[in-house]
């Protein structure tokens, strides 16, 4: 069978692919796109779950962390502007339904527990299993923006997933500090 070759424009990038290469390629970048909306959505509820976070810890040094944390969310949501700007498309937001659900699970656990070590351990304990979401989530991000060879989303994305994952061992490191003064107490 003989393969067709054509030259096709993709966010004005000629390129010579395959008819099912650039099939292909454009399935995979619409899930890229919905993933990127989702990380988005993701990033701007979790500015506003972060400063009710700060609001209801007590330690000084779990306030000082997620102070950092809520800095690096806005930064990341300027990033992920400027991802969207670099496919020429204009930021939207889409509802990431499980990210939703750790925020909820959150508000619980701030609600339901006193002021106190326990509390923090509680905060710490929520806030990272949102940072494994988006630590996920940017992988992803990532290995597809690879993929489709989109060299300047795939920096943008990426310094992002270094930062999560800086902020994902703080908060392992403070959790330690944090149980070990609970049981010495
Ligand atoms: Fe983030």
């Amino acid at each position: 069978m003989r393969i067709r070759t054509n030259t096709y424009s993709i966010y004005g990038i000629q390129t010579k692919r395959t008819f099912n290469d650039v099939m292909q390629y454009s399935q995979l970048l619409k899930l890229f796109e919905d993933e990127l909306k989702g990380i988005y959505w993701a990033e701007k509820v979790l500015a506003k779950t972060l400063i009710r976070l700060i609001k209801n810890a007590t330690s000084a040094q779990l306030i000082d962390t997620l102070k950092i944390n809520l800095e690096e969310t806005i930064i990341h949501v300027i990033r992920l502007e400027d991802v969207f700007k670099s496919l020429d498309k204009t930021p939207v937001t889409k509802k990431c339904e499980s990210l939703e659900v750790l925020i909820k699970e959150t508000g619980e656990i701030i609600d339901s527990c006193e002021e106190g070590a326990m509390c923090d351990a509680a905060i710490i304990s929520a806030t990272q299993k949102i940072e494994h979401h988006e630590i996920a989530a940017y992988t992803t991000l990532c290995r597809f923006a690879e993929t489709l060879d989109l060299e300047v989303a795939f920096t943008l994305l990426n310094t992002t997933l270094t930062e999560e994952k800086t902020a994902d061992e703080q908060l392992s490191n403070l959790s330690i500090g944090t149980i070990n003064l609970e049981l010495a107490e």
